[in-house]
């Protein structure tokens, strides 16, 4: 019998306080420590996929349409995006233990530039951990979807199934290494202004960096040190001490990326805009004018952390100041849920 479901899933991209950087196990995609992260209300994927199975006179057919935050139509992908897409789809079956649909048609959207350090990967996949196993029928928990959305291979995708601020649980196997939500997107006020300089793709993805980062001299410092901030980044985010919390999100990402600068070969994600930034933000900061702490993922781009009440304060400072080079956009987000369906499908 012919069997079609169409289910269309929206997720967020979200920005990691403490972040995942290296693999204890690159196959199970096991991080070496915890990670916590927040949910980005305007960094967001849609996906629409459509299952079919029961035809057999039809050749099966996947197709795969992606559209990007800039452009005006979909354009359907083939070559490696296509086969990363279809060796997920296999993959999830596989852990569903449910056979292969027939054909399928997937169509994919965002709403801000992709590859470029702003999680696009974790949206995207999470959208599909969603999409994929509602249309095949399963009903899995946050936390089941977390760790399928792990197995993509963008380990950072778990952060992005439940909602608000998300802390990501190491695990020593591949069923205990998932996330969950540890405050929901109201239980504080902050905010994530994306400061956008480039917009292009990155030349190394992080799934490549992850794989050279044990050759760093300071991997293990780091590893260290993430231990040991872990819990009091979790206390400052109770307590909602601003300071504090702000003084260990730079703390790590710097340490991140002296990580990735001395890894062989090396990772230098930061441009001239990005060192003017942290220069003015720390002055800001100091001067009384304004309190956002930045974090960096792979790119060049900074997320400046505030708190909600202060955006305005941060436009009129943004739009003024000619210390930092202009970024070409900012993208204002505050915590959102994690993944959910929704009814308004793209095809
Ligand atoms: C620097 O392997 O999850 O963003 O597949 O590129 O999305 P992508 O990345 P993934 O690594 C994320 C690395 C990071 C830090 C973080 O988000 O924790």
């Amino acid at each position: 019998m012919k069997s079609t479901k169409k289910i269309t899933v929206h997720s967020p991209a979200n920005i990691a306080f403490m972040k995942y950087w290296g693999q204890k196990d690159a196959a199970h995609i096991l991080p070496y420590t915890d990670s916590f992260s927040m949910n980005l209300s305007e960094c967001y994927t849609i996906t629409t996929v459509q299952l079919e199975s029961g035809q057999p006179q039809s050749t099966p057919q996947r197709q795969f349409y992606l559209k990007k935050y800039d452009e005006k139509d979909f354009e359907q992908q083939e070559g490696p995006v296509a086969d990363k897409v279809s060796t997920y789809v296999d993959k999830i079956c596989h852990h569903l233990k449910t056979s292969l649909p027939q054909s399928y048609t997937i169509y994919s959207t965002n709403s801000f530039p992709i590859g470029t350090g702003i999680a696009s990967s974790a949206s995207f996949f999470s959208s599909l951990a969603m999409a994929v196993s509602r249309a095949l029928g399963a009903t899995l928990s946050t936390r089941e979807l977390s760790i399928l959305a792990r197995l993509s291979g963008s380990g950072s995708a778990c952060r992005s199934l439940p909602d608000g601020f998300v802390w990501w649980h190491k695990g020593k196997s591949t069923t205990k290494s998932c996330a969950e939500s540890i405050g929901s997107e109201k239980f504080w006020d902050l905010a994530d202004i994306v400061l956008i300089f480039n917009d292009q793709h990155k030349r190394t993805g992080s799934q490549e960096g992850h794989k050279k980062a044990e050759s760093s001299p300071f991997f293990t410092a780091r590893v260290a040190s993430t231990t040991a901030n872990l819990p009091l980044i979790k206390k400052a985010f109770l307590d909602k001490d601003f300071a504090q919390f702000g003084q260990l999100i730079e703390a790590d990402a710097l340490s991140m990326h002296a990580v990735m600068m001395t890894q062989t070969p090396p990772l230098f994600y930061w441009s001239p805009a990005t060192i003017r930034t942290i220069h003015w933000m720390t002055q800001l900061r100091e001067t009384g004018q304004l309190e956002s702490y930045f974090t960096i993922d792979a790119g060049e781009n900074i997320h400046m952390i505030l708190k909600a009440t202060d955006v305005p304060a941060a436009i009129a400072l943004l739009q003024k100041d000619t210390i930092i080079s202009q970024p070409s956009q900012l993208i204002v987000n505050y915590p959102a849920k994690g993944a959910h369906t929704i009814s308004r499908h793209l095809f």
